[in-house]
């Protein structure tokens, strides 16, 4: 039984953001402030903060991405200045002509969530994990096992300390972890061509050929990353714990996985109550090397991006009853997508018995089923293809109450909100130039 009772619990768990949990930790207050790009902008501003008392905590700066000429502040100031912070406040609203957003205090119902603008503010994520990774529950297989606990704890100081664009540290598992990797592997490959989908067969063997997968060899997430960067533009990071559950979307908008690294306790070898390198690597990573599924996740994870709680909530169950527990019709045959499934051999030949109770993947009906946590699901929703899953999630997305759309630019490896006339002429600029190229292509063919 492969259970991820742990995992499920935080997807479960209400999201808090960076400024709220800096908030509770220290009795902080947060905000963003935008100021113009000239000299001695800043200075003016942070005179109004001198001149009330205000110490500043914190302070970080990033060009604005909703407008070119601006630069957008973030700080946090002790709670106790709350009051001061008000008038403060009021002046770079009209002495300096800021935009501020208030993040921490009186949230407001139509608030927008913070959310990573550039693919480098995942960054950010990796010092507001839930849980270290070598905190492990009493029922964990590894609990009272200290070098077990000692191990993972060098797997998540590599996550915690690994910033974007690093090359992702290299890890010599060691014999008895590539025996527990290897007795995975070779059950998991027997069902494969009869229960996977297709888009899971045809990359395995990519992976066996270019990513050193092996019975006696664990892969290395770098090695991994840099293959579905070449397939699809999807990379892997680590993650030293559990992240949030709009904290592991919002790495999907940017197509970035966030990946464990350690390998699960060697007692049983068939079971974990967390997502572990063997469910990274044999249950997600093929999948993330297909475009239509790769753009299928982005979707969800575009959907989340300032998205109120609740709708995260309805989106991290969407991604559960897809991208981790999954069926799709493929000819007159339903097969496994979701990773959940492709790394578990008992619930892999459940799920496609006619034991469970399989339904047509819906969003609107789907982000509200209900799951048990430490059993093998009861329902499945089925998809028509990844493409009609897309589109529904799409649709779904429509609905989410937020006063700005966003899209993805791989160029810029950045989010870019489209609420303002040049975004919008910008994509149309794009939109055009790739209507020319599909009306030359399609020219050229006939
Ligand atoms: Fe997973």
């Amino acid at each position: 039984v492969l259970i991820f009772k742990k995992w499920r619990g935080v997807l479960k768990r209400g999201s808090m953001y960076l400024e709220e949990e800096t908030s509770k930790k220290s009795e902080m207050i947060t905000c963003i402030f935008s100021l113009k790009e000239e000299v001695g902008a800043l200075a003016r501003g942070l005179r109004l903060f001198e001149e009330k008392g205000i110490n500043l905590t914190h302070i970080e700066s990033r060009p604005s991405r909703m407008n070119k000429e601006q630069f957008e502040f973030f700080i946090s100031v002790d709670a106790s200045c709350s009051q001061a912070l008000d008038e403060v406040i009021d002046g770079l609203r009209t002495q300096i002509s800021g935009h501020v957003h208030e993040l921490s205090r009186n949230k407001q119902k139509d608030t927008v969530p913070w959310f990573p603008n550039d693919i480098q503010d995942l960054d950010r994520f990796a010092n507001q994990i839930l849980s270290y990774g070598s905190e492990l529950e009493s029922d964990h297989p590894g609990f009272t096992d200290t070098v077990y606990r000692a191990r993972r704890k060098e797997f998540a100081d590599i996550a915690y300390n690994y910033r974007h664009g690093q090359i992702i540290p290299r890890v010599e598992y060691t014999e008895a972890e590539k025996l527990t990797w290897g007795t995975v592997f070779k059950e998991l490959k027997t069902l494969y061509p009869t229960h996977a989908c297709h888009e899971h067969n045809r990359v395995f063997p990519l992976l066996e050929k270019y990513c050193g997968y092996r019975q006696d060899n664990v892969p290395q997430l770098e090695d991994v990353s840099r293959f579905l960067q070449s397939c699809t533009g999807f990379r892997l990071r680590p993650v030293a714990g559990l992240l949030s559950s709009r904290d592991f979307l919002a790495g999907l908008a940017f197509r970035v996985f966030h990946s464990t690294q350690y390998i699960r306790h060697g007692s049983e070898p068939t079971y974990t109550p967390e997502p572990d390198i063997c469910h990274e690597l044999l249950g997600h990573v093929p999948l993330y090397a297909d475009s239509s599924f790769a753009q299928f996740s982005q979707e969800i994870g575009l959907a989340s991006l300032g998205a109120p709680d609740e709708f995260i909530e309805k989106l991290a169950t969407v991604y559960w009853f897809t991208v981790e527990f999954g069926l799709c019709k493929q000819g007159s045959e339903i097969k496994a997508y979701g990773a959940g499934l492709l790394s578990s051999f008992g619930e892999l030949q459940y799920c496609l018995s006619d034991k469970p109770k399989i339904l047509p993947f819906d969003p609107a009906k789907t982000s509200l089923q209900k799951y048990p946590i430490t059993e093998f699901q009861p329902v499945y929703f089925v998809a028509e293809s990844f493409e009609d899953a897309k589109e529904r999630v799409r649709k779904f997305a429509s609905t989410i109450p937020r006063p700005f759309t966003v899209r993805y630019n791989p160029y810029t490896s950045s989010i870019e909100v489209l609420d303002n006339t040049q975004q919008l002429k910008n994509l149309a600029d794009s939109i055009n130039s790739e209507v020319g190229k599909l009306c030359e292509a399609l020219r050229k063919l006939d």
